[in-house]
């Protein structure tokens, strides 16, 4: 059954545990991460960057987000990822997705407030719940100090003046992770303390993007099948543990599927070299995903609780 991320999202909080929020791009990542989903009895979250729906088209996403949700006997949310076109966002709203995200990290805070704002005022009368940003996720490619990657972190006192102001029922914080496959350049380092800060002051779910933990045995398999992925480094398992036991309570995965997608869809291929039939490798690329997802679920701790 299709229901909102504020649903999931604050049974999550009461219950100690974190939603998966997965990226979904076409069929096959519907069903793999969805499969698994209903394999552990887990709610999940579907999200939908404005590439992937760029890239699929908005019906075609929607469409296949409500079959699945229509076989699955879990909870599945339809989600916008880091919108921050005002016309995605509002057709999200008024055309069948269950929650969507406003991305005003780039903006002022002032200026974040005004469009997150505006968006809950749109959401709210059609139940759709709203997840807004406040901070910067720091990439590798800054080449930045510590110091100068902190001060890009969520400040604890702007937090609860935001969730004030804003009305969200999520927010994402920065503490030192990033998207994709390069988040550290030495030892991972997330600011646990800062995120125990921000919990405190803060009672709406937080939600921990860039997670992913980019598998080093996913990365070889890809690079013994032709892949050239170097210098990858992503959050390990531990603290993602430590980031749920202080507040987190929707973890963001995309680049872990990806990875992982790629590398059985190499394998495959490789395995196979008479193979045209697409769905002798993509049916590997699909179980990958199923399998990325289940281990994140039983990770996040949401497994038997949908
Ligand atoms: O955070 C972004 C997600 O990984 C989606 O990426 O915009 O390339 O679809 P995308
Ligand atoms: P990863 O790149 O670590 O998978 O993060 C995904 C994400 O935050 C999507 O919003
Ligand atoms: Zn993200």
């Amino acid at each position: 059954m299709l229901t909102t991320n504020k649903k999931l999202l604050d049974a999550a909080k009461t219950g100690g545990y974190a939603v998966g929020a997965f990226n979904i791009n076409n069929m096959e990542f519907i069903q793999g991460i969805t499969g698994a989903a209903e394999e552990l009895g887990s709610p999940v979250i579907c999200a939908v960057s404005e590439g992937a729906i760029a890239y699929a088209g908005f019906e075609y996403i929607v469409a296949m987000v409500s079959v699945a949700a229509g076989e699955r006997s879990i909870p599945i949310s339809l989600h916008l990822d880091h919108g921050r076109d005002p016309g995605v966002i509002e057709q999200c709203i008024r055309g069948g997705f269950t929650s969507v995200m406003i991305d005003g990290s780039n903006l002022s805070f002032e200026e974040n407030v005004e469009v997150t704002r505006r968006v809950v005022d749109m959401a709210e009368p059609e139940g759709v719940s709203v997840e807004g940003e406040l901070g910067k996720l720091a990439g590798v490619e800054d080449n930045v100090s510590v110091e100068e990657a902190e001060a890009k972190f969520t400040d604890p006192a702007e937090a609860e003046e935001f969730v004030e102001k804003t009305g969200v029922d999520a927010l994402a914080i920065a503490v030192g992770t990033s998207h994709g496959a390069y988040k550290f350049k030495g030892e991972p380092m997330l600011a646990f303390d800062r995120l125990s800060a921000i919990a405190s002051r803060v009672s709406i779910p937080l939600v921990l993007h860039g997670a992913s933990g980019v598998n080093q045995e996913h990365v070889k398999l890809a690079n013994d099948h032709g892949a050239a992925l170097k210098g990858t480094k992503g959050v390990p398992d531990e603290a993602i543990i430590e980031a749920v036991r202080r507040g987190i309570c929707k973890v963001n995965i995309d680049t872990d599927m990806r990875i992982a997608l790629t590398a059985f869809i190499r394998e495959a291929l490789a395995g196979q070299p008479d193979v045209i039939d697409p769905r002798k490798y993509l049916g590997h690329g699909r179980d990958a995903v199923s399998l990325v997802v289940k281990n994140k679920i039983k990770l996040f701790g949401s497994e038997g609780k949908a």
